[in-house]
């Protein structure tokens, strides 16, 4: 791909970004934590996929399909016994792990297991692994990696567009200019990090002339501070904030029916110690949701009504097409059975021999 040129376009048709049928292999948020006390169990749809989430009383966060394996009876009406979940219609119990322990009618289980899917907590949220086994961690960036964070979930929403359309919003740097009214030119440095997650850091120091710049300029030793974090296309966190205070704002979506997405939007800053330390953070998250509730309410009526289509894409445009090939990379899952996803020359193969079959039969 070109890039030198003012003008570049893309011929390529991508296989996963912004493919309704589509989602890449990797956590996913389910519920936030506190929705889910001890002994409760609740029905979750993720990614098209009917599930189960129960809370034992190790206080750990469990998630199963939703159907029992004897005839089907939805396991949210069951009951959590200890660790375990008994399933409401004939009492069959499966541990933690989704074994069958106990069939009341008979003095052995059977060897049955239910599907049981990798679930952990972090952000006060619940987030579940969608594939075996999880091959990269919960969504993080770099400078907060193994840090304790106080957090503020602060915004539920629904868009009319794939997830991987709002949260490029983020790296669309010409937007800032035209939608925000920002002084800023940004460009940005990427770094892929592995396989499921990049970074875009700003690499300017803004426009010397905004009066803007010149008022937070001395609060910057070198570029302004703003980078973005992606994690399998679908959860970003943006850093911002002077030197002396990071702040971090988590956007994490999953793909709904018809191509939609549902988000969750974090703020998180560094847990401070003691109570004065507990009380500026929450000051601060408050204070940042104030001020960022408009900031991005201004690019919500663009995600009711877009059709992306990134047909002319300029050199400022980059950092869109460096998001798709990256994400182009990464495995793939089908939406609804969590399958691996084939790809589009499998795909194609499939249709020209079915095509060929079909012609020879006729
Ligand atoms: S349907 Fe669950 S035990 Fe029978
Ligand atoms: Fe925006």
């Amino acid at each position: 791909m070109n890039f030198n040129s003012q003008n570049v376009s893309s011929k390529r048709k991508s296989k996963n970004f912004n493919n309704p049928e589509r989602f890449i292999e990797g956590w996913y948020w389910a519920i936030p934590s506190h929705h889910l006390r001890v002994g409760e169990v609740k029905a979750i749809t993720l990614l098209g996929r009917e599930l189960v989430i129960f809370r034992g009383k190790d206080k750990k966060a469990i998630t199963f399909d939703a159907y029992c394996p004897h005839l089907g009876a939805h396991l949210a009406e069951g009951k959590v016994e200890g660790n375990e979940l008994r399933c409401f219609f004939h009492h069959w119990k499966f541990d933690r792990e989704g074994f069958c322990v106990e069939i009341p009618c008979l003095d052995e289980p059977l060897p049955i297991k239910l599907n049981a899917w990798h679930t952990a907590e972090k952000y006060g949220m619940i987030w579940v692994w969608t594939g075996e086994i999880p091959l990269q961690p919960l969504p993080f960036i770099p400078e907060l990696e193994h840090k304790e964070c106080d957090v503020a979930m602060v915004c539920h929403f629904v868009a009319k567009c794939h997830p991987n359309v709002v949260i490029i919003n983020a790296i669309d740097t010409q937007h800032f200019n035209t939608v925000h009214k920002l002084p800023l030119g940004i460009v940005f440095e990427k770094e892929e990090l592995n396989q499921n997650a990049i970074t875009f850091s700003n690499t300017t120091r803004g426009n010397e002339n905004s009066w803007l710049i010149k008022l937070i300029r001395p609060f910057y030793k070198n570029a302004i501070t703003y980078s973005i974090c992606y994690w399998y296309g679908s959860t970003n966190i943006v850093t911002m904030g002077p030197d002396f205070l990071h702040f971090y704002i988590m956007f994490t979506l999953r793909l709904l029916d018809g191509g939609k997405a549902e988000g969750r939007t974090i703020l998180m800053m560094q847990k401070r110690k003691g109570i004065f330390g507990k009380l500026y953070n929450r000051f601060m998250l408050w204070l940042v949701n104030i001020l960022g509730r408009d900031f991005f309410n201004d690019d919500s009526k663009i995600f009711e009504t877009i059709k992306f289509d990134l047909k002319t894409p300029l050199k400022i445009d980059q950092p869109i097409m460096q998001f798709v090939n990256h994400l182009e990379r990464q495995t793939a899952l089908c939406w609804g059975t969590w399958q691996p996803a084939r790809s589009l020359r499998d795909a194609e193969m499939r249709d020209n021999r079915d095509k060929w079959r079909d012609d020879f039969n006729d």
